[in-house]
Protein backbone atom coordinates (compact mmCIF):
# COMPACT_ATOMS: atom_id res chain seq x y z
CA UNK A 1 0.00 0.00 0.00
CA UNK A 2 0.90 3.54 -0.64
CA UNK A 3 -0.27 6.96 0.15
CA UNK A 4 0.77 10.05 -1.02
CA UNK A 5 -0.38 13.97 -1.26
CA UNK A 6 -0.66 15.50 -4.43
CA UNK A 7 0.39 19.28 -5.08
CA UNK A 8 -2.81 20.55 -4.32
CA UNK A 9 -2.89 19.07 -0.91
CA UNK A 10 -5.52 15.91 -2.24
CA UNK A 11 -5.09 12.86 -1.01
CA UNK A 12 -5.08 9.85 -3.05
CA UNK A 13 -4.07 6.32 -1.49
CA UNK A 14 -3.82 2.98 -2.85
CA UNK A 15 -4.40 -0.95 -2.13
CA UNK A 16 -3.91 -3.67 -3.95
CA UNK A 17 -7.42 -3.30 -5.15
CA UNK A 18 -8.01 0.31 -4.67
CA UNK A 19 -7.77 3.64 -5.47
CA UNK A 20 -8.82 5.90 -2.86
CA UNK A 21 -9.03 9.64 -4.50
CA UNK A 22 -10.96 13.03 -4.46
CA UNK A 23 -14.46 12.66 -5.92
CA UNK A 24 -15.10 14.16 -9.78
CA UNK A 25 -18.31 16.14 -10.30
CA UNK A 26 -19.28 13.38 -12.73
CA UNK A 27 -19.74 10.80 -10.22
CA UNK A 28 -22.74 11.90 -8.26
CA UNK A 29 -24.78 9.94 -9.76
CA UNK A 30 -22.78 7.05 -7.85
CA UNK A 31 -23.34 9.20 -4.22
CA UNK A 32 -27.03 9.36 -5.46
CA UNK A 33 -27.25 5.63 -5.75
CA UNK A 34 -25.86 5.74 -2.33
CA UNK A 35 -28.52 7.57 -0.97
CA UNK A 36 -31.01 5.83 -2.42
CA UNK A 37 -29.69 2.15 -1.26
CA UNK A 38 -29.89 3.17 2.81
CA UNK A 39 -31.68 1.46 5.18
CA UNK A 40 -34.79 2.58 5.57
CA UNK A 41 -33.67 2.78 9.52
CA UNK A 42 -31.23 5.74 8.90
CA UNK A 43 -32.43 9.39 9.55
CA UNK A 44 -34.50 10.96 7.29
CA UNK A 45 -32.20 13.67 6.48
CA UNK A 46 -29.54 11.39 5.18
CA UNK A 47 -32.59 9.20 2.85
CA UNK A 48 -33.60 10.84 -0.50
CA UNK A 49 -36.82 12.85 0.47
CA UNK A 50 -40.49 13.09 -1.09
CA UNK A 51 -39.21 15.05 -3.27
CA UNK A 52 -36.60 12.92 -4.93
CA UNK A 53 -33.98 15.17 -3.45
CA UNK A 54 -30.89 15.22 -2.96
CA UNK A 55 -31.04 15.28 -6.91
CA UNK A 56 -27.89 14.32 -8.97
CA UNK A 57 -27.20 18.37 -9.78
CA UNK A 58 -27.18 18.88 -5.77
CA UNK A 59 -24.74 16.42 -4.93
CA UNK A 60 -22.88 17.30 -7.71
CA UNK A 61 -22.93 20.79 -6.27
CA UNK A 62 -21.94 19.41 -3.09
CA UNK A 63 -18.70 17.84 -4.41
CA UNK A 64 -17.98 20.74 -6.22
CA UNK A 65 -18.45 23.14 -3.01
CA UNK A 66 -16.91 20.53 0.00
CA UNK A 67 -13.55 19.89 0.73
CA UNK A 68 -14.77 17.13 2.45
CA UNK A 69 -15.11 15.17 -0.86
CA UNK A 70 -11.95 15.62 -1.82
CA UNK A 71 -9.67 15.16 1.51
CA UNK A 72 -12.33 13.76 3.77
CA UNK A 73 -14.10 10.94 2.34
CA UNK A 74 -12.47 9.69 -0.15
CA UNK A 75 -14.06 7.93 -3.33
CA UNK A 76 -13.05 4.69 -3.48
CA UNK A 77 -12.34 3.20 -6.85
CA UNK A 78 -11.59 -0.25 -8.25
CA UNK A 79 -8.23 -0.65 -10.25
CA UNK A 80 -8.98 -3.27 -12.67
CA UNK A 81 -12.66 -1.86 -13.40
CA UNK A 82 -11.89 1.89 -12.82
CA UNK A 83 -15.75 2.68 -11.04
CA UNK A 84 -16.24 3.96 -8.09
CA UNK A 85 -18.20 1.80 -5.48
CA UNK A 86 -18.57 4.41 -2.70
CA UNK A 87 -16.44 6.43 -0.42
CA UNK A 88 -14.25 5.90 2.55
CA UNK A 89 -12.39 8.41 4.75
CA UNK A 90 -12.08 10.72 7.76
CA UNK A 91 -14.85 13.35 8.84
CA UNK A 92 -15.12 15.72 11.58
CA UNK A 93 -18.39 15.10 13.14
CA UNK A 94 -17.67 16.94 16.44
CA UNK A 95 -18.91 13.77 18.47
CA UNK A 96 -15.23 13.04 19.86
CA UNK A 97 -12.81 15.03 21.25
CA UNK A 98 -11.15 17.98 18.51
CA UNK A 99 -8.61 16.71 16.55
CA UNK A 100 -10.30 13.21 16.50
CA UNK A 101 -11.96 12.61 13.57
CA UNK A 102 -14.40 9.51 12.73
CA UNK A 103 -13.42 6.93 10.18
CA UNK A 104 -16.84 6.64 8.11
CA UNK A 105 -17.37 4.45 5.11
CA UNK A 106 -20.41 3.35 2.63
CA UNK A 107 -20.24 1.36 -0.53
CA UNK A 108 -22.64 0.02 -3.15
CA UNK A 109 -24.60 -2.96 -2.36
CA UNK A 110 -23.65 -4.94 -5.21
CA UNK A 111 -20.00 -4.80 -4.06
CA UNK A 112 -20.41 -5.73 -0.50
CA UNK A 113 -19.03 -8.48 1.06
CA UNK A 114 -15.61 -8.67 -0.97
CA UNK A 115 -13.40 -6.93 1.99
CA UNK A 116 -13.33 -3.84 0.24
CA UNK A 117 -14.63 -2.01 3.21
CA UNK A 118 -11.88 -3.10 5.59
CA UNK A 119 -9.11 -2.91 2.46
CA UNK A 120 -10.29 0.74 1.85
CA UNK A 121 -10.54 1.44 5.50
CA UNK A 122 -7.04 0.13 6.78
CA UNK A 123 -5.50 1.97 3.93
CA UNK A 124 -7.15 5.07 5.78
CA UNK A 125 -6.26 4.53 9.00
CA UNK A 126 -2.55 4.06 8.11
CA UNK A 127 -3.09 7.64 6.36
CA UNK A 128 -4.49 9.12 9.51
CA UNK A 129 -1.30 7.11 11.29
CA UNK A 130 1.05 8.76 9.12
CA UNK A 131 -0.82 12.49 8.94
CA UNK A 132 -0.31 12.07 12.96
CA UNK A 133 -3.31 11.02 14.27
CA UNK A 134 -3.30 8.95 17.73
CA UNK A 135 -6.89 8.36 18.10
CA UNK A 136 -9.79 7.87 15.93
CA UNK A 137 -13.52 7.19 16.22
CA UNK A 138 -16.58 5.39 15.12
CA UNK A 139 -19.91 5.52 15.24
CA UNK A 140 -22.16 2.60 14.19
CA UNK A 141 -25.98 1.80 14.64
CA UNK A 142 -26.46 -1.72 17.03
CA UNK A 143 -28.05 -3.23 14.36
CA UNK A 144 -25.59 -2.97 11.60
CA UNK A 145 -23.42 -5.94 12.04
CA UNK A 146 -21.44 -5.68 8.45
CA UNK A 147 -20.17 -2.23 9.44
CA UNK A 148 -19.40 -3.63 13.38
CA UNK A 149 -17.78 -6.43 11.75
CA UNK A 150 -15.48 -4.31 9.44
CA UNK A 151 -15.13 -2.09 12.60
CA UNK A 152 -13.74 -4.77 14.60
CA UNK A 153 -11.68 -6.84 11.78
CA UNK A 154 -9.80 -2.99 11.64
CA UNK A 155 -8.77 -2.94 15.19
CA UNK A 156 -11.66 -0.54 16.65
CA UNK A 157 -13.05 -1.17 20.08
CA UNK A 158 -16.55 -0.67 21.73
CA UNK A 159 -16.39 2.19 24.16
CA UNK A 160 -18.70 2.42 26.99
CA UNK A 161 -20.70 5.32 25.45
CA UNK A 162 -24.10 5.14 23.99
CA UNK A 163 -26.96 6.90 22.14
CA UNK A 164 -30.02 5.69 22.62
CA UNK A 165 -33.18 6.23 19.77
CA UNK A 166 -36.06 4.39 20.55
CA UNK A 167 -37.07 4.54 17.14
CA UNK A 168 -33.58 3.83 15.10
CA UNK A 169 -31.64 1.68 17.67
CA UNK A 170 -28.61 2.60 19.30
CA UNK A 171 -25.52 4.67 18.11
CA UNK A 172 -22.31 2.30 19.39
CA UNK A 173 -19.04 4.42 19.71
CA UNK A 174 -15.93 2.74 19.08
CA UNK A 175 -12.17 3.95 19.07
CA UNK A 176 -9.23 2.88 17.94
CA UNK A 177 -5.82 3.83 19.29
CA UNK A 178 -3.38 4.06 16.24
C1 LIG B 1 -20.55 -1.58 6.05
C2 LIG B 1 -20.10 -1.80 4.61
C3 LIG B 1 -19.31 -0.59 4.12
C4 LIG B 1 -19.23 -3.05 4.55
O1 LIG B 1 -18.65 -3.15 3.26
P1 LIG B 1 -18.02 -4.52 2.71
O2 LIG B 1 -17.08 -4.17 1.61
O3 LIG B 1 -19.12 -5.46 2.42
O4 LIG B 1 -17.18 -5.02 3.99
P2 LIG B 1 -16.13 -6.21 4.03
O5 LIG B 1 -16.41 -7.16 2.90
O6 LIG B 1 -14.77 -5.62 4.13
O7 LIG B 1 -16.45 -6.91 5.42
C5 LIG B 1 -17.81 -7.19 5.77
C6 LIG B 1 -17.81 -8.18 6.93
O8 LIG B 1 -19.10 -8.21 7.51
C7 LIG B 1 -19.65 -9.52 7.44
N1 LIG B 1 -21.08 -9.38 7.23
C8 LIG B 1 -21.70 -8.71 6.24
N2 LIG B 1 -23.04 -8.78 6.40
C9 LIG B 1 -23.24 -9.51 7.51
C10 LIG B 1 -24.39 -9.92 8.22
N3 LIG B 1 -25.62 -9.59 7.82
N4 LIG B 1 -24.22 -10.66 9.35
C11 LIG B 1 -22.98 -10.99 9.80
N5 LIG B 1 -21.84 -10.60 9.16
C12 LIG B 1 -21.99 -9.87 8.05
C13 LIG B 1 -18.92 -10.13 6.26
O9 LIG B 1 -18.98 -11.55 6.33
C14 LIG B 1 -17.52 -9.59 6.48
O10 LIG B 1 -16.87 -10.21 7.58
P3 LIG B 1 -15.80 -11.41 7.37
O11 LIG B 1 -14.69 -10.85 6.53
O12 LIG B 1 -15.39 -11.78 8.74
O13 LIG B 1 -16.51 -12.51 6.64
C15 LIG B 1 -21.34 -2.00 3.68
O14 LIG B 1 -22.11 -3.03 4.21
C16 LIG B 1 -22.17 -0.75 3.56
O15 LIG B 1 -21.89 0.13 2.74
N6 LIG B 1 -23.24 -0.62 4.38
C17 LIG B 1 -24.11 0.54 4.35
C18 LIG B 1 -23.43 1.78 4.86
C19 LIG B 1 -22.92 1.63 6.25
O16 LIG B 1 -23.46 0.89 7.05
N7 LIG B 1 -21.83 2.36 6.54
C20 LIG B 1 -21.23 2.34 7.84
C21 LIG B 1 -21.93 3.26 8.75
S1 LIG B 1 -21.28 3.08 10.41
Amino acid sequence: MTDGVTPDSEVVLETSRLLLRPWRVAEADVQRELWTERDPRVPPHRRIDADGRPTVAELAESIRAHRLWSTGLLAVERKASHDVIGYCGLVDTGRGPAGEPELAFELLRRVWCQGYATEASLAVLEWARSSGHERLWATVWDWNTASRRVLAKVGFTETERKEVDPERGTTLFTVIRL
